[in-house]
């Protein structure tokens, strides 16, 4: 399954780069010059993010200010990286031009809206969610709890919707030493075939959210789909429900295998930048922080799906 290594350019374009990312040999990160972020910024100022809240269209306004300062490929490029199975990510970020969180929101909205539409989320209630993660945490979920592992799983295993793409943002941080993000997609995985052509890789499995997630509905998936002829994944240990000891253990192999795969890789996400995955080959987590009373992390995320 492992493919030799892949044959990747720049792609200059007017008003922005795409560069193959340092941090992860699949994704791609986008550049886009200072000029453009400015005239970005100036030209959304006016709007709130309570008015992306409140008017769906204008979040779509968002998406247009942008592409309007960059070539009529820029779009196009884009989507493509997403849907491209041998790459399926980028990052992108403000580059430092702003450092307020309300401009965090306009420009992660210009970014998802680009793609496709964001479902509901439920947890927040709004089309995106801010998060925290702290030192102390009564969740009831790993989303929140610092000093564990979140191991590797999609996004939308819970909800009735398509996911096809997550997207998060790094609003800020303190004294976070640790937290990097995880990833690992499918087709470095060592183990894929193993699993994928299982007996239980096409078993429907109930998913169900804890109560933080807002959503009391059960949905059943299979652990392994196809899309485009291709193996994609839709897992995570928490919600999650076997009903026998061989499906229980079957997830908790597959779960422990990508764990260990040496193509799990860390990935850093500093502050004003985003990653936007492909959801159906990606998988995403997060290390451990070192524990500190002081440690603070924002974060927005989006999920949704292709237009
Ligand atoms: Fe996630």
């Amino acid at each position: 399954m492992i493919e030799t290594k892949l044959e990747r350019k720049t792609i200059k374009g007017n008003g922005y780069e795409i560069k193959p990312s340092l941090d992860h040999g699949r994704m791609y990160e986008i550049e886009l010059d200072r000029e453009v972020l400015a005239r970005f910024f100036e030209e959304v100022k006016t709007i709130s993010s309570q008015q992306l809240d409140y008017i769906p269209y204008m979040r779509f306004i968002m998406t247009d200010k942008l592409v309007k300062l960059l070539d009529e490929n820029f779009q196009k490029t884009v989507r493509g990286i997403l849907h491209d199975r041998s790459t399926g990510g980028f990052t992108v970020g403000v580059g430092g031009y702003t450092e307020d969180t309300e401009e965090y929101v306009k420009f992660s909205t210009a970014f998802s809206h680009l793609v496709g539409i964001p479902n509901f989320d439920a947890m927040s209630g709004n089309y995106y969610a801010r998060f925290s993660v702290k030192h102390t945490d009564d969740s009831d979920s790993y989303l929140r709890q610092a000093y564990r592992l979140f191991t590797l799983h999609t996004d939308g295993t819970y909800v009735d919707e398509a996911t096809d793409w997550l997207l998060m943002m790094k609003f800020g941080e303190e004294h976070a030493v640790g937290g990097r993000s995880r990833l690992l997609h499918l087709d470095d995985w060592e183990d894929l075939d193993h699993f994928y052509n299982h007996p239980l890789a096409t078993q429907k499995l109930v998913y169900k959210a804890p109560p933080s997630k807002n959503v009391i509905k059960e949905v059943f998936r299979t652990t392994f789909y196809e899309r485009n002829n291709e193996p994609c994944m839709c897992f995570i240990d928490q919600f999650v429900h076997p009903s026998s000891i061989e499906e229980a253990t079957y997830l908790k192999d597959l779960s422990s295998s990508m764990e260990k795969s040496s193509e799990t890789k860390g990935v850093d996400l500093p502050e004003g930048k985003l990653v936007m995955l492909n959801n159906h080959f990606w998988l995403h987590g997060r290390e451990a922080f070192e524990e500190n009373p002081a440690l603070h992390r924002e974060l927005l995320r989006q999920r949704g799906r292709f237009a």
